[in-house]
């Protein structure tokens, strides 16, 4: 499938077959086309955590609002952003710079500099935003890979953040952005067709907004 196909064939699916399982590998692949996706930096500040245990997705459900598809689908992805990666990854991702010739060694402060003035301290608003918005990049790469490997998918952020991180010995500072049920369709189901999307003259300003008289 081409990557337009995959874009337009995507939906996100309300239910799932039931006890279906994705082979692993299958779904290593499904998450190393997803880590593909770009990061600022290339910091990659994204973790995932892999829910398909009946009894732990159970519990998921519980967290998520009681939304079936948690409990139906093959394996539900809890998507993790990671404020911290820019001091865990930092330096591995300069090595990579240095060794491949995108960055001269005496650059590396100058870079390191400039990224931590960028993304403020680990506590900072900057760093939850860097963090959610790698990480949501990430999950969109998912979601089209998916399509791509004949797999549906159903975005949530129906669900107590903190019930999760409870229930799923997530530390506290991370983000999760969103949780990613994965699986197929349920045979004899008729999607409803795509919702309203607004007209591209409704979001799309040329050059500028235009200045206020
Ligand atoms: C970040 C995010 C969170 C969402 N959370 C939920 C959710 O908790 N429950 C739900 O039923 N749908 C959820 N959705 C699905 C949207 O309602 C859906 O993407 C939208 O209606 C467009 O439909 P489509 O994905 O089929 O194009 C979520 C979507 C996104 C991107």
């Amino acid at each position: 499938m081409d990557v337009i196909q995959a874009i337009k064939e995507r939906r996100s699916v309300n239910f799932f077959e039931t006890g279906q399982e994705i082979p692993d590998e299958k779904l290593k692949q499904l998450l190393e086309l997803s880590n593909l996706a770009p990061s600022s930096f290339n910091l990659q500040p994204w973790e995932v955590v892999l829910v398909r245990d009946p009894s732990k997705k159970k519990i998921l459900r519980k967290c998520a609002l009681n939304q079936a598809k948690v409990e139906d689908a093959s394996v539900v992805l809890i998507i993790l952003a990671n404020p911290k990666a820019v001091e865990q990854n930092l330096s591995r991702v300069m090595n990579s710079w240095e060794e491949l010739g995108y960055m001269k060694p005496e650059m590396r402060q100058t870079y390191t500099d400039m990224i931590r003035n960028l993304y403020g301290s680990e506590e900072s608003v900057q760093r939850k935003l860097f963090a959610a918005k790698n990480a949501a990049l990430f999950a969109m790469n998912l979601m089209t890979a998916a399509k791509g490997l004949g797999l549906d998918t159903h975005p949530m952020d129906g669900f107590d953040e903190e019930c999760v991180k409870r229930e799923f010995h997530i530390p506290q500072e991370m983000i999760i952005p969103m949780l990613i049920a994965v699986g197929h369709v349920r045979s004899g189901t008729t999607l409803l067709p795509r919702a309203l999307r607004r007209d591209l003259k409704e979001f799309m300003k040329l050059e500028s907004y235009e200045k206020p008289s």
